[in-house]
């Protein structure tokens, strides 16, 4: 069912926690001169030491404790106008102070940084981490003091070709400790991961598997409270347990965002989550939710706050962005093109919100890279680690938008293997392109298709392809036997911005753009959801039309200030009809 790696300590909020946000002290370092001696070589007293003079002759060059400020969670580009394009390092600290009872472990843990981090605490280096979009933790059992701890991260947005993504992406580089930091303290042997869904032989059984950390061979409870369910079972010599158990549980979808509270008992800790059982299948070109035909209504989010800008990482931003996709009558949402904050997936549970989850392996990644293999690979192992109990995530994708090769198609065949070894439950997809074969015959026939359970499709046809009514001429042939989502379509519109319906940048554009796809759709083959291009106006450095986009893309149905466009209520009608289901 799941693959054994259990670095990743999950549920964080399900666990006893020591939050780390707020005001951290900063030292903005474009020449990595924290880091680098004068001859380009690590030093060995770089600014994680937090040297302090001691006394008025020694040469000290930096000072924390004089510093400037940043807000974590939050990308730097957003709280300094200096900071706004901002590529490079900066360093961040924290003091803390922590008695650690006998016993007890510590873990300190990210919910992301954006885009290679390297920590230390107490002037000791714990690890690096490189991916700006997934969790991570280190433990700091054994160095961590009762008093005066410093944690400091360098961190480093830098953009570079091997990385993931690569240089050159439709989206801002916000950098920075972009999501919470907490410190996590368990029992010495304690209850690190675990997968609990319904199994895959019957709606009235419950399967997975418990991983323990620190210890094994404990008897270990799974308790339903709600329906009077509790089986034991026994964890093997490395800790680790499978299970099945008959329960009988109301399934969860969108109509019934059905939650259990779920408790794991072992010998020496006790963990709580909420989760939702509910089955995801395909069946030649159908979606099935729980056994029935189902439409996904859905649009295509990044992960931009909504009305203050930046990077949106708290509860509130997630019920804001998931709140307009319910308004616009929708059950799904695109999170692109990298896995957002666990507010948003919490949330999706329960809304009744379906989830399109995916990684940054977009445009021209160096699929011949190795390193660059592994990052990929990596970032997919964190995110469905990460997300593996989530009922509204259906769909794990893992590319967008990557040009044909052989290369490209072995490196994208081996994430969806590995994807498939980590969770045989969910459908695998990515985001492709198509082909003319006639002047009027569009075909999709990406030899990717023959790896994924569903195919997703990007295409513009009224915007980069043609003037909106081009949509009515063309035909979409597939090569596949399977779902189709088309994950995106649109137009760009300034919010505000009135003309005819064949001036571009203006709303009439945008409805019009929407008017015409929206009857493609209805003849789409194999059609089983959309995900249209976007949500909300996003900043991209790539978008450089003065007083259109200023760095903002603006497909956008709702601005950046939070205004709906008229192509908002286009969408909302059509999703308001059950032409489908
Ligand atoms: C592409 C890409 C998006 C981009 C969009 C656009 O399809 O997938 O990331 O923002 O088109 O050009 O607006």
């Amino acid at each position: 069912m799941h693959a054994q790696d259990f670095s990743l300590i999950t549920n964080i909020e399900g666990r006893k926690t020591f939050s780390l946000n707020g005001n951290w002290q900063i030292i903005i370092d474009p020449y990595e001169n924290g880091y680098y001696n004068y001859r380009y070589e690590p030093a060995e007293n770089g600014y994680f030491k937090n040297q302090k003079p001691q006394n008025k002759s020694e040469l000290v060059e930096y000072d924390f404790d004089k510093s400037e400020l940043l807000k974590v969670p939050g990308d730097w580009n957003t709280q300094m106008e200096k900071l706004l394009l901002y590529e490079g390092t900066i360093w961040y600290k924290k003091d803390f102070n922590y008695s650690l009872k006998k016993n007890r472990r510590l873990f300190v843990h990210f919910g992301a940084v954006n885009y290679k981090a390297f920590v230390y605490l107490n002037g000791e280096k714990l690890g690096e981490h490189e991916g700006g979009f997934i969790p991570f933790n280190f433990e700091i059992t054994n160095l961590v003091k009762e008093k005066d701890n410093f944690l400091i991260l360098k961190v480093d947005n830098k953009r570079s070709r091997e990385f993931v993504p690569t240089v050159n992406t439709d989206w801002y580089n916000y950098g920075g400790i972009t999501r919470d930091v907490n410190l996590i303290e368990v029992s010495s042997a304690f209850i690190k991961d675990y997968f609990i869904q319904l199994s895959k032989e019957s709606n009235n059984k419950i399967a997975g598997w418990i991983k323990l950390d620190g210890t094994s061979m404990q008897e270990i409870k799974i308790k339903i409270p709600e329906i009077n369910s509790e089986n034991a079972f026994y964890a093997n010599d490395s800790g680790y347990c499978t299970f099945s158990f008959n329960a009988d549980v109301e399934l969860w979808s969108p109509e019934n965002p059905r939650l259990y509270e779920v408790i794991i008992e072992s010998e020496s800790d006790t963990i709580k989550e909420i989760i939702g059982f509910r089955r995801i299948e395909v069946n030649g070109p159908d979606i099935l939710l729980n056994g029935k035909n189902i439409f996904l209504k859905g649009i295509s989010a990044h992960e931009e706050a909504p009305l203050r800008g930046g990077r949106a990482n708290t509860k509130e931003d997630a019920k804001t962005i998931l709140s307009w996709i319910k308004e616009l009558n929708g059950n799904f949402i695109r999170l692109a093109h990298y896995p957002h904050n666990e507010n948003v997936t919490r949330a999706a549970d329960e809304m009744g919100i379906l989830v399109w989850s995916e990684i940054p392996v977009y445009w021209t990644i160096l699929w011949n890279n190795e390193k660059t293999f592994m990052n990929a690979r990596n970032q997919l192992t964190e995110m469905i680690k990460r997300d593996k109990n989530r009922a509204s995530v259906i769909l794990w994708s893992v590319s967008n938008e990557t040009p044909l090769s052989s290369e490209r198609l072995s490196f994208l065949k081996k994430l969806t293997e590995q994807a498939r070894f980590l969770d045989s439950t969910r459908l695998i997809t990515a985001a492709l392109e198509n082909h003319y074969i006639n002047e009027n015959t569009i075909m999709i026939d990406d030899p990717f298709g023959e790896y994924l359970d569903v195919i997703g499709l990007n295409e513009y046809l009224g915007w980069y392809d043609g003037l909106p009514e081009k949509a009515d001429k063309i035909n979409y042939q597939t090569k596949y036997h399977k779902p189709i989502i088309v994950s995106e379509f649109g137009a760009d519109a300034l919010q505000g911005l009135h003309g005819d319906s064949l001036t571009r940048w203006t709303e009439e554009y945008q409805v019009n753009v929407y008017e015409h796809q929206i009857k493609l759709m209805q003849r789409f083959p194999n059609l089983s959801g959309m995900t249209p291009w976007i949500l909300a106006d996003f900043r991209s450095p790539r978008r450089n039309l003065p007083g259109i986009q200023d760095h903002w893309n603006r497909k956008g149905l709702i601005s950046d200030r939070g205004i709906k466009k008229k192509a908002f209520y286009i969408l909302q009608k059509f999703y308001s009809e059950n032409w489908k289901n």
